[in-house]
């Protein structure tokens, strides 16, 4: 698998990350499937991983510590969230430096680490991120809490924002064929020297048919929360059914060399519940997407 810097954090990771977010870490997924996919995963080269304290119900962040139970961590960079946590039935906010602090303790026993290697506010505003804040996060870090600090969120305003304050390692943006206008934004957080991690990469399946009579868990899942958060995306998605029909490359593969190519990405954070999925997205890695096919989605990206 080929690595990148992650802008100027000195850390190099796989061009394919893997997420263990959304149906991977909830429960109604088996345990011992979900760390399978993880044993692959790192087999194959990933070295990034991405999860968060309230991701899949709360049980992501867990499940990840207890899959990597036994294996050598220190050439991993794992990532996780601050600002956010499952409780009591909901995703609750607290992007207060207390909620933080207690955030960050909580997933270093998750995780089994003495440090987290990059740790991404979680949806903050613009008005959240004040120099007292700023400040205190500093010092966490200089206690050895965290090493890398980002912001993770899917308004380019926020992101704009984050590009200016130095103390601002990493961005985590939603980057796709559906989100052509996010490539400004990745160019300029390349040029401030932020290491760049595309979330959604496969546009979370929303360009691929769906199969009614595919029944699995999983997929009947991902279908509920499409239809009941990303309607606009689903319609948008089926104008890149072409990518699901193309020789020699997969859906998944076009969509993953499209991301890839897009100047200033350090990398692509997939997820997957599926073993042939995830061999068949991390033989993305180095491909190149055929010229034909980029100056389709492109002229697809273009229409309206
Ligand atoms: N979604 C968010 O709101 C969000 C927010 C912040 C960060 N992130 C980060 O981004 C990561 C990825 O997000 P995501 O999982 O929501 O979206 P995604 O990676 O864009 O898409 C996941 C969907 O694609 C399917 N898929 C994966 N590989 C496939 C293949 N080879 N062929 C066909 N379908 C395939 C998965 O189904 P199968 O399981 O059946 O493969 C699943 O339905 C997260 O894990 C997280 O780390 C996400």
């Amino acid at each position: 698998m080929r690595a990148r810097p992650l802008g100027r954090t000195g850390l190099e990771v796989s061009e394919i990350g893997f997420g263990a977010a959304s149906f991977w870490g909830h429960p109604a997924f088996p345990e011992d499937e979900a760390r399978r996919l993880i044993d692959r995963a790192l087999d194959l080269g990933v070295n990034f991983l991405d999860t968060g304290p309230a991701y899949s119900r709360g049980r992501a962040e867990g499940r990840l510590g207890r899959a990597l139970e036994g294996r050598d961590l220190s050439g991993l960079v794992l990532a996780t969230k601050v600002g956010t946590r499952f409780d009591a039935g909901r995703v609750r906010r607290d992007m207060s430096l207390s909620g933080i602090e207690t955030s960050l303790e909580r997933s270093r026993r998750r995780l089994k680490l003495e440090s987290l290697p990059l740790v991404h506010l979680h949806g903050p505003s613009v008005e959240e991120l004040t120099p007292d804040f700023l400040g205190g996060l500093e010092q966490l870090r200089a206690r050895g809490l965290f090493r890398h600090l980002g912001v993770n969120s899917f308004d380019p305003a926020v992101i704009e924002f984050a590009l200016s304050l130095p103390g601002i390692d990493t961005v985590m943006v939603d980057v796709n064929v559906l989100r052509p206008g996010r490539l400004p934004l990745v160019a300029r957080a390349a040029e401030a020297g932020k290491g760049v991690l595309a979330g959604m990469p496969l546009a979370m399946g929303h360009t691929a048919p769906r199969r009614l009579r595919d029944l699995r868990p999983s997929s009947v899942w991902y279908a509920l929360r499409a239809l009941k958060n990303h309607r606009a995306d689903m319609v948008l998605g089926r104008r890149f059914r072409f990518l699901h029909d193309q020789p020699g490359i997969t859906g998944a593969q076009a969509l993953l060399a499209w991301v890839l190519a897009v100047p200033g990405v350090s990398a692509a954070i997939a997820g997957t519940t599926r073993m042939r999925h995830l061999e068949e997205n991390l033989q993305a890695a180095g491909l190149s997407l055929p010229e034909s096919l980029a100056e389709r989605i492109a002229a697809e990206q273009a229409r309206d």
